[in-house]
């Protein structure tokens, strides 16, 4: 039950939308470097995206009590509003600064790593300072939080000092001296603020980053976030730098959309980044080389490929193009979508079987939609389309068969979509 709440809220993440907007306009001007403190801090948090974890859709900015999934139960985030009582108001710079960039509370009590503390790590001190200022300046909001009760050992907070001790490596990002400025601000955005390992470098069964699959696609609440490296079979390597900093910016390009917890990632965080940020995020994951390793298409006359052909035809091409090229910011090319080759066809399976809504961003206000097939097409008939478009127009990927599909279809008929 809580397991389906946590991802109602998580995907109905926009209501929080209006609040970054407004900020964001109140912001005025671009370069984050001649913002205020406050201003800076709101840029940050922004960047950092910690409304999204730390507000229930629909109820008070940054209040707490949405509950966060993770492999071992749900962890509800806390009030960080400046309330005295129920929220951070009295706690100092000093133990606001230990849980964001060490996962410690004021009393030593360690926190879990649903929140991010592993990636904010790698902010200044002054970073997290500026933070702490501009939510400083929110109205508090009196709202008790409820903690989460985790199955044992997990229940045990002291079990999280186990976890730091494998897991995580505190500091600051050090630029690299031999690269751009650029490149050194998209890795310090990726791996920093934006924390985006936290959902596409693969977790070992303790969820603990796999750091030698950096970036190389993972598995989270009934989805799966691609390869994000330029490699070219299963990452971006189709993508140009241009293509990355568009998606980022408003949710498509020519071809894929941002869906599912991506694109909540989109309308609270990277669709209000300065144009700077994204096109040094886009150039940081281009240069990253990736290693999936050659896969061979199956053959084009086995029993799947051609069932997932007639089904594409019949079904898909009216939108996704008799070639896969889809329609740029309207339909995916399913042709070179990452998501469509991954490994892990768990986010492709679900689109097909559950239908699927884009974002709509103020860049490009439009959400297109993808119809659900999972009352029309069986499983094996939906592994053959996959099978079929993922081994089509010069992709390759592993066969998948009905009982990959079975799988997604129970592991998501409890989420809502
Ligand atoms: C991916 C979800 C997520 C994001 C993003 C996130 N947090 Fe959290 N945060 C949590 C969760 C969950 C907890 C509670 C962890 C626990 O109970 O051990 C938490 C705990 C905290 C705490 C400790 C509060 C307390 O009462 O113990 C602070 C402070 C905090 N977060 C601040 C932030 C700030 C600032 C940001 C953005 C820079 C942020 N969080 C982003 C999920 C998140
Ligand atoms: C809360 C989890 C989460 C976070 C944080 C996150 N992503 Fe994603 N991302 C996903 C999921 C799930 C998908 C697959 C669904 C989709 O494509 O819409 C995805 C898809 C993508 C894609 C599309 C790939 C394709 O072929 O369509 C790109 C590019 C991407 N993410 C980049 C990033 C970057 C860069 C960051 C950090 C700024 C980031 N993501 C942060 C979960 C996340
Ligand atoms: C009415 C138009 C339409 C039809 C018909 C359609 N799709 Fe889609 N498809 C979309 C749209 C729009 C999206 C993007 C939705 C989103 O990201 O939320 C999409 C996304 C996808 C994706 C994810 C690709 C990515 O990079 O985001 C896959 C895979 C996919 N469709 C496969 C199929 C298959 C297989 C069929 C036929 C069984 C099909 N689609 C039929 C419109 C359509």
């Amino acid at each position: 039950m809580l397991e389906n709440k946590s991802v109602a809220v998580l995907l109905a993440g926009s209501a929080a939308l209006w609040l970054v907007a407004t900020q964001r306009a109140q912001a005025g001007g671009s370069d984050p470097q001649e913002f205020t403190e406050i201003e800076r801090g709101r840029y940050l948090a922004i960047t950092s995206d910690c409304a999204s974890c730390h507000t229930v859709p629909g109820g008070k900015p940054f209040a707490g009590g949405r509950p966060i999934e993770t492999p071992f139960g749900n962890i509800v985030a806390p009030n960080i509003t400046p309330d005295l009582e129920t929220g951070i108001g009295a706690w100092s710079e000093e133990a606001f600064d230990g849980a964001v960039r060490k996962g410690v509370r004021p009393n030593g009590a360690r926190l879990y790593p649903a929140m991010p503390y592993n990636a904010y790590t790698k902010m200044s001190r002054d970073d997290v300072d500026a933070i702490r200022a501009y939510l400083n300046s929110l109205d508090p909001v009196s709202n008790v939080v409820i903690a989460n009760t985790l199955p044992f050992p997990f229940n045990i907070r002291a079990t999280m000092r186990i976890w730091d001790a494998l897991y995580f490596k505190a500091g600051e990002f050090r630029p690299d001296p031999a690269k751009s400025a650029e490149w050194n601000r998209g890795a310090f955005l990726v791996d920093g603020p934006a924390h985006c390992g936290a959902c596409h470098t693969p977790k070992t069964f303790l969820g603990g980053d796999r750091t030698d699959q950096y970036l190389q696609g993972s598995y989270l609440q009934g989805w799966s976030a691609p390869d994000i490296t330029n490699d070219k079979r299963m990452g971006l390597g189709e993508w140009s730098a241009e293509d990355v900093a568009s998606y980022l910016k408003t949710g498509h390009n020519r071809i894929s959309a941002a869906t599912g917890p991506m694109a909540e990632a989109v309308s609270l965080s990277t669709s209000h980044m300065t144009d700077e940020d994204t096109r040094a995020i886009a150039a940081y994951l281009k240069s990253l080389p990736g290693k999936a390793g050659i896969e061979t298409p199956l053959p084009a006359n086995s029993a799947t490929m051609s069932a997932g052909n007639a089904i594409y035809r019949d079904q898909c091409s009216a939108c996704h193009g008799i070639e896969g090229k889809g329609v740029a910011k309207l339909f995916p090319s399913v042709a070179s979508s990452s998501i469509v080759r991954s490994n892990d066809p768990t986010t492709a399976i679900r689109m097909v079987l559950r239908g699927a809504r884009s974002v709509g961003t103020r860049g490009e206000p439009t959400a297109p939609g993808m119809p659900s097939y999972g009352w029309q097409l069986d499983d094996g008939q939906v592994a053959a389309v996959l099978n079929y478009i993922r081994n089509s127009w010069g992709g390759a990927a592993p066969a998948i068969d009905a009982r990959d599909v079975s799988r997604v279809r129970s592991d998501t008929a409890a989420r809502p979509d």
